[in-house]
């Protein structure tokens, strides 16, 4: 049995009297894609916070390769090698592409590029992330905007750009914030191709937000979990899932997505 690379058990999260998240658990093996699923509200994004130490659980345990993350900061649980990207993305509108590649996310490590610069060894392991940078812009096939200033790039861009940030800290297991939100078609499909490919060739695990059910379930993923009111309502692959009622039924009390 190998380790698993992310297991949630019992995972709670409580507003005041709201219950975001409610007893929820699941587990995703090394180099898996699976999507996460359901409707405005069902406790997605809260799920990622508590996974990802940006939100404190109420109760539950969270597991990164087998190492208990429960009650950890977001840059330790980044240590173990889970990454998160954000529903709203936050390049720096005003350094290029391949600059923002080269200083870590916003809200992972705070808010100063230049603390990271302070880290020992910055120096010498400045020539290699520059090097994976641009391997990482070619892999995500944006290398030609890598000098386009962050401003300048559409919605879709920003997070494919997004996206390679998570990637420059060579995570074992990622977690995808609605990646292809406000992208056109075309576009989109070829952030999936890429991050299915990422999957199967470098044995990453993802974890990804989608609110379109319909175009999650026609992808090339192995698994999706469907929230519904903080719980998870279904698991099962994208053929199983177009065929419960339940599914169907929660999307459309939710002034019908199922329709998109
Ligand atoms: N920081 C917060 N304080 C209070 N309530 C919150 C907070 N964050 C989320 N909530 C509430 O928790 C519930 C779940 O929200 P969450 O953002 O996790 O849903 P979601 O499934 O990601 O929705 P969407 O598809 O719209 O992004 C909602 O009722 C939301 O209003
Ligand atoms: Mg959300």
């Amino acid at each position: 049995m190998t380790t698993p690379a992310l297991r949630v058990s019992g995972l709670t999260k409580d507003f005041g009297g709201l219950r975001a998240v409610d007893g929820v658990s699941f587990q995703i093996e090394e180099g898996e894609f699976i999507g996460l699923i359901g409707p405005n509200g069902s406790g997605k994004t809260t799920t990622f916070n508590c996974i990802s130490g940006m939100l404190e659980s109420t109760t539950g345990t969270i597991e990164v390769l087998g190492i208990n993350a429960t009650g950890m900061r977001p840059d330790q649980i980044q240590r173990l090698g889970l990454t998160r990207t954000f529903q709203h993305t936050g390049l720096w509108r005003e350094m290029t592409v391949v600059e923002n590649l080269l200083v870590p996310p916003r809200n992972q490590f705070g808010s100063n590029p230049l603390l990271a610069l302070l880290r020992p060894g910055s120096r010498n392991a400045e020539k290699h992330r520059i090097s994976d940078a641009y391997s990482v812009l070619d892999l995500l096939e944006i290398s030609h905007m890598a000098h386009n200033l962050a401003s300048e790039l559409s919605g879709g861009q920003s997070k494919l750009v997004d996206i390679g940030r998570a990637l420059m800290s060579s995570p074992s297991f990622l977690l995808l914030d609605e990646p292809v939100a406000g992208v056109a078609g075309p576009l989109a499909e070829k952030i999936f191709k890429n991050l299915r490919e990422l999957t199967s060739n470098q044995g990453i695990g993802m974890l990804v937000i989608e609110h379109n059910m319909d175009f999650i379930l026609r992808r090339d993923i192995d698994r999706v979990i469907v929230m519904n009111a903080g719980q998870i309502l279904m698991e099962g692959t994208p053929d199983e899932i177009k065929r419960s009622r339940d599914v169907v039924e929660a999307y459309l009390g939710d002034s019908g997505q199922a329709e998109e």
